[in-house]
């Protein structure tokens, strides 16, 4: 990377980050792209191969990947709870560690945003029986086609459930440090089950996990111990989505709730807190308020994510808000984005019916450029 064209930008200053030292900031944000080999949802050398075009990034957070059979909620998402997924995975994490990169595996269980197909006709899992206003992308087994499709009003855990829930993200944990990944991203945002766990709109419980903002946490606050239990607090990390209102997920506690999740989260010493501001088109307003109320609490790494681009990166780690900024959309199209950043080269665009499922096309198929 040319850093003498990256000049003083604070994108392009080394930052250290969960036991090792990046050279800038420029994470690469979890994508799902729906294509783990079938069946089993195995992680497979595309996607090693794809992972790797982007070792560039200061870090890369590969897609969400179920710790369960029951945590599944998308066709073709991999998972991390069988050995062929965690050979799968080894794969993948060797390719990027040989081209120079580091990758967290972030850990989902999606909740009730399922479907009673990929559980054998069972309903999904949730805190409380409370649907929500949303679809999931699901392959059609008669026909192939993938399509957004409605889902039923889930069922409540009971305390027992949440226990083995708890122990299915240990288990993950453990899992994903044996497949050698640097650490782990827990799934906590985007309207999923730890985040259905947080807010009020979804969690009508009135037991241990549920009502008072203390209750709603004790299930992110458990996950985290689950989890870094297993591989260290310092390669923990976890994904919040503050401003979320879509999916139902319109809850008028959610701040203050998070900025107690922030002062836990600070205390047990975890390696970022990552922030989802604007995602797609919800949540655009995230406001300088809340990030100071999050710093007051929060001094370790935080990475926020959501339609940066070089101007607002470059504001927002200057303002101290934020030490890293993940990129989504434009690491698609852009498997260099970190050198087209920071020489100012042009962006390509990313093609939006290849998103999700097929093989190379749209996936491993767009080129870095050529050396300047
Ligand atoms: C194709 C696609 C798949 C995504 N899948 C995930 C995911 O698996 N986990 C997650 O936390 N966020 C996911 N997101 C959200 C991104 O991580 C990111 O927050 C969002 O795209 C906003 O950043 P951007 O504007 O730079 O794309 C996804 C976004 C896209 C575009």
């Amino acid at each position: 990377m040319q850093t003498s064209i990256a000049g003083d930008s604070p994108l392009f200053s080394p930052v250290t980050l969960a036991g090792w030292t990046a050279p800038h900031r420029v994470v690469m944000a979890p994508m799902t792209r729906a294509r783990s080999m079938q069946p089993g949802d195995v992680p497979n050398a595309l996607n090693a191969r794809y992972y790797a075009q982007r070792a560039s990034a200061a870090l890369i957070v590969t897609e969400a990947t179920q710790i369960s059979p029951q945590g599944k909620g998308y066709s073709f998402t991999p998972g991390i709870h069988s050995a062929e997924q965690v050979a799968g995975w080894r794969g993948v994490v060797e390719a990027v560690h040989a081209a120079g990169g580091h990758i967290f595996l972030q850990l989902w269980h999606v909740g009730r945003m399922s479907h009673p197909d990929f559980h054998q006709g069972a309903l999904p899992v949730a805190p409380s029986a409370v649907p929500f206003q949303g679809q999931i992308w699901k392959v059609d087994p008669a026909t192939g086609a993938g399509a957004m499709v409605d889902c039923p009003t889930p069922r409540a855990l009971t305390l027992a459930e949440i226990q083995a829930v708890i122990d299915d993200y240990r288990r993950a944990a453990k899992n994903a440090m044996a497949a050698g990944f640097d650490g782990v991203e827990i799934h906590g945002a985007n309207g999923y089950l730890v985040d259905q766990f947080l807010r009020t709109s979804s969690n009508l419980r009135q037991d241990d996990y549920g009502g008072s903002r203390d209750n709603r946490l004790r299930f992110l606050k458990e996950v985290v111990t689950a989890v870094a239990a297993e591989a260290g607090a310092e390669r923990t990390a976890i994904r919040l989505a503050p401003f979320l209102t879509a999916r139902g997920m319109d809850c008028p506690d959610i701040l203050p709730t998070i900025l107690d999740a922030a002062r836990f989260l600070q205390a047990q010493g975890i390696a970022y807190l990552h922030l989802v501001e604007a995602d797609w088109d919800d949540a655009p307003q995230f406001s300088e308020d809340f990030r100071r109320e999050v710093r007051a609490r929060f001094q370790r790494p935080i990475i926020v994510a959501g339609n940066y681009d070089l101007a607002r990166a470059e504001w927002v780690l200057r303002q101290g808000y934020a030490d890293l900024v993940a990129f989504g959309r434009p690491f698609v199209a852009n498997p260099d984005l970190p050198r087209r950043l920071a020489e100012r080269l042009p962006l390509a665009t990313l093609d939006p019916a290849t998103l999700f499922g097929g093989g190379e096309r749209g996936y491993a198929d767009y080129p870095a450029l050529a050396a300047g």
